[in-house]
């Protein structure tokens, strides 16, 4: 947790680096194509980037399968491009932070290979199990990306855990010599200057002591052990005292599962608070069931809550992240929004969220309103855990069916390389792309997005620019209305100087529109909209910003 808060200012731009620009030709994305695009992001109105992994990694989860702490891969052009990068963004008044993933390190990272061979002092880094008499593994638990959440080791004789893919060992955050590298790791990047860290799933790092077999959950065995343990709050508390309290950084907690409440716990302001912001889930679930792949129709209502709840829940006391799209779920157009109306639902979903109180993330391809991708065949993706669902899961439906299901929940949707011209491979590289293209990138892509005025990426600059520009917007009250309405996600912000009234439509049909009681729309200002003119009924998707100064 930082000395300051400056992150309360700022607007983050995700990038995922494999997918983002490649610089030198090779297929993949890299740093020295980041450093290109420094000035886009900045144009955006975007001042801080979050660097998905860009340590060395054998890549089996995209980087979050860590081999060297210390270092950044040589694929993304080693730690001389981070350096430039690093100083080209803060030159521009960027912050940036890393991704810090220490729920587990790859199979191949030195730890693991000297603690299967019980080389000290590494033999008790991870959580090692014996198998019990009967054969059985150690505990009935799942692992959130393939099967059981134990693999046999040969070499050493025992199950290791791995919550997620096999070749992501936990580790055993209870060994106080693993608290102590998770330090050292901290300390030697913030002393190079990077501004924070994004914590993957570290909410999953104290595990219940005894590892008790869950007879609770249906799916996801575990998760009630493994989420929240017992000494997290301690862990996280230790390295904010003995590292984060000593620099001037920020600190953003992935949380599956997080209520505010729950929230509160860390990120109280008030009160005992370990860390400044937390990663919810619950606006990323209004067309699913707990995870992407268990696809239900979109409900509005259902978002709205999700909104409300967290923007309620924190006033006064906690700081939100705001966000729509990351590297984990599909596109949110082709979701919560419509591809026929891909350009306005774009502009609509944008609008929703970065008028919320909070810090708002924006993420690669969504400030020019990139859809998912339809792959015609299974073999074509990429990702671990979407292999599984196809390979694994409800093997007894029809291909098709299946298909299906991956086009719905697959976050390779999400992994596309960035469209960044109607040129060969979408001019995201001269080489070939590591991964498809989506196809519809002649269409969909910066350069044209560049010369329209009205087109969605200038949609995203002007709403940032908004919510720099009032006052009420960072510090303001929250108040949502209609709160019945399945179409319309209308919501106002109030301070002493001025009210912005926002009004989202979520579906295709005409909505009449009725300003809340108190809000007199003849003596406002429109200050954005996504149609030329804004009256009368709420037109498919349409967003309407209104503003009233004191
Ligand atoms: C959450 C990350 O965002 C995701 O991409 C990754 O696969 C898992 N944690 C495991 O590290």
């Amino acid at each position: 947790m930082g000395k300051n808060q400056w992150y309360k200012d700022k607007v983050f731009y995700q990038i995922w680096p494999r997918s983002f620009k490649d610089g030198n030709g090779d297929g993949m994305g890299d740093l020295l194509g980041v450093y290109e695009k420094l000035d886009y992001i900045k144009s955006l109105g975007c001042d801080g980037i979050w660097f998905s992994p860009l340590y060395p990694s054998p890549g089996v989860d995209c980087g979050y399968d860590i081999s060297d702490y210390y270092d950044i891969a040589p694929e993304f052009g080693g730690m001389e491009a981070f350096k430039k990068v690093l100083d080209g963004a803060h030159q521009r008044g960027m912050k940036v932070i890393m991704d810090l993933v220490v729920n587990h390190t790859s199979t191949e990272h030195e730890w693991f290979k000297k603690s299967r061979q019980k080389i000290e002092p590494y033999t008790d880094y991870y959580i090692w199990r014996p198998a019990k008499p009967n054969g059985k593994l150690p505990n009935n638990w799942d692992s959130l990306f393939e099967g059981k959440a134990w693999a046999w080791d040969e070499v050493r004789g025992e199950y290791y855990m791995h919550l997620f893919a096999i070749e992501q060992a936990d580790l055993n955050m209870d060994n106080p010599l693993v608290r102590e590298e998770v330090k050292n790791i901290l300390r030697f990047w913030l002393d190079m200057g990077v501004d924070g860290f994004r914590e993957d799933v570290i909410t999953f790092i104290s595990k219940k002591e005894g590892l008790p077999d869950d007879h609770i959950m249906p799916a996801s065995k575990g998760i009630l052990y493994f989420n929240h343990g017992p000494h997290l709050h301690e862990y996280l508390e230790e390295f904010d005292r003995d590292v984060f309290s000593h620099y001037d950084c920020m600190t953003l907690a992935e949380a599956p599962m997080v209520t505010p409440k729950k929230a509160l716990k860390y990120i109280d302001e008030t009160n005992n608070r370990v860390l400044d912001m937390m990663i919810q889930f619950s606006t990323q679930e209004a067309d699913c069931l707990f995870m992407d792949f268990n696809h239900i129709p979109f409900k509005l209502r259902k978002l709205k809550r999700a909104y409300s709840n967290w923007q309620n829940g924190l006033e006064g006391k906690g700081w939100n992240m705001l966000y729509i799209e990351n590297h984990d779920h599909p596109r949110m157009v082709s979701r919560y929004g419509s591809e026929k109306y891909r350009v306005e639902s774009a502009k609509m979903l944008a609008a929703s969220y970065l008028f919320l109180k909070g810090t708002p993330f924006v993420y690669q391809g969504q400030e020019i309103g990139m859809s998912n991708w339809y792959p015609s065949d299974p073999e074509m993706y990429e990702d671990v855990q979407t292999r599984w669902q196809y390979f694994n899961v409800g093997t007894k439906k029809s291909p098709e069916k299946r298909l299906q299901r991956l086009w719905h929940g697959s976050r390779d949707s999400a992994r596309t390389p960035v469209q960044w011209s109607g040129e060969e491979n979408a001019g995201f590289t001269t080489g070939k792309p590591w991964f498809f293209v989506n196809e519809n990138y002649v269409d969909v892509n910066v350069a044209s997005q560049e010369q329209d005025e009205e087109s969605v990426l200038n949609f995203y600059r002007k709403a940032i620019a908004l919510r720099k520009e009032l006052s009420c917007v960072k510090n303001g009250s929250y108040t949502e209305y209609n709160k019945a309405s399945s179409a319309l996600y209308t919501y106002s912000r109030e301070d002493e100087k001025q009210k912005i009234l926002v009004v989202c439509s979520f579906t295709e049909k005409e909505v009449p529109f009725r300003a809340p009681k108190g809000f007199d729309i003849d003596s406002a200002r429109l200050i954005l909209q996504n149609y030329p003119k804004a009256e009368g009924n709420i037109k498919a998707y349409e967003v309407r910003v209104y503003l009233w100064n004191k």
